[in-house]
Order: structure tokens, then sequence, then C-alpha cells
């Protein structure tokens, strides 16, 4: 028998493109930014569950998760939150290599690491989306009742209190989520994912 000669696509890795294909979607991240309580993580487990349901290939990286493991070393310093928001970038970035739509629900209060992180990642891939909350919304809804503990003094560096938000300039998709519902954002943000062939 002779030997087959067509073998080298064995050694060629397997390419984002070809898990594209073979997902028959695309794969980018879903960066959400926004205050503590402005609903980044109800909002990303709701897109998450949609897309689920669609049969797509997505996954959710959420702050207090990532925080009790991966950055269970980090803190709420300016340069820890750097370090935070490095480590998400770096893994979503492997997660948009594996052809997913990964979803990330982070403060991410800084806008240079928001735009370091935007850089790793080719045209199109990296989607800004600004749960857009007043602070004063936030605190009022105070799910975990950290704003009220800030104000008390027993949290230091609490975004929005003794720690800047800086918000998104040019988010591909701004969230009011004051103002619309869960469903409604979810829809907002299926109908980007659609008009940029995405889905
Ligand atoms: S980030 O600023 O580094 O992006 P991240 O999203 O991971 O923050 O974590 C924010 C969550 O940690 C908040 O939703 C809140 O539950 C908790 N938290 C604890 N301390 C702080 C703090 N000082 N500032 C903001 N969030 C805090």
């Amino acid at each position: 028998m002779t030997k087959a000669t067509n073998i080298t696509w064995h050694d060629a890795a397997i390419t984002k493109e070809d898990r594209r294909a073979q997902n028959g979607h695309g794969s980018v991240v879903l960066w959400f930014t926004g205050l503590s309580g402005s609903g980044k993580s109800t909002i990303a487990n709701a897109v998450s569950h949609e897309l689920f349901r669609q049969g797509i290939n997505e996954y959710v990286l959420d702050g207090d998760n990532v925080r009790h493991g991966l950055n269970k070393d980090l803190g709420f310093s300016e340069a820890d939150r750097n370090e935070n928001i490095r480590r998400i970038g770096e893994v979503a970035k492997l997660f948009v290599d594996s052809g997913k739509i990964v979803t990330t629900a982070f403060i991410s209060p800084f806008r240079s690491d928001r735009e370091t992180v935007r850089a790793l990642f080719e045209e199109g891939e990296f989607i800004e989306v600004f749960i857009d909350c007043p602070l004063e919304e936030c605190e009022r809804r105070d799910p975990k009742k950290l704003y009220a503990k800030a104000r008390r003094g027993e949290i230091k560096d609490f975004t929005g209190i003794d720690s800047p938000y800086e918000a998104p300039e040019n988010p591909e998709i701004t969230v009011r989520s004051d103002q619309y519902t869960v469903d409604e954002a979810v829809g907002q943000i299926l109908t980007h994912l659609r008009e940029k062939n995405i889905l």
C-alpha cells in the first residue's frame, strides 16, 4: 500500500475560522461594563440562556465567580482591577478563538483597561456593551447591600462611591437597564448580533 501523501493537514492547527464554520456562527466577546447593581450579570445570563436555547456555543464569565477562582488573589485597588481585567481579556480571547460567543460581566471601570482588552481582538470581535444605569438607581437596588456598607465606610474603593467609573465613550451597544426590561435588553443585544452577521 502506498503511503498517503496529503497528510500535512494533521499538523496544521485547527483555526478559529474552522471552528466558526463548524459552529455555523461567529465568535465574539460581549464585554459588559457598568456599575455594581446595574444588571450586568442578570442581562448576561439572560443573553446566555437565549443563545443556548438557539443552539449557539456560548459562555459567561462573571465577576463574582471569576474572583472566587482564577482571580481570588486580587482585590479592588486600581492595580488589582487592572490585572483582573487583563486576565479576563486574555481568557475571553481564548474563548473567541474556541469559536464561542463569550459574555463577560465585570464592572471594568477604567477606560484604558477596556481599550487594552479591545486591542487584543480583531476588528469586530470586541463588542462593548454599556449597561447604563444611574448610580442613584443602582444604590436604590443595592442587591448585595454593598452600597450601604460603602456609605458607612465599611468597604473602601467602592466603584461609584470612592472609586471612579469611567463610562464608555463609543460602546457598540448601550442598554438603559433602568428604562428597559431584561427581555428587551436581550432583544437589543441579539438584534445587534444578527445585524453584524454573527448569528
Ligand atoms: S472590577 O472593577 O475589577 O471589574 P468586578 O466586576 O471583578 O470588579 O467585581 C465587582 C463585584 O465585586 C461587585 O459587583 C461587588 O459585588 C464586589 N465588590 C466588592 N468590593 C468592591 C469594591 N470595592 N468595588 C466594587 N465592587 C466590589
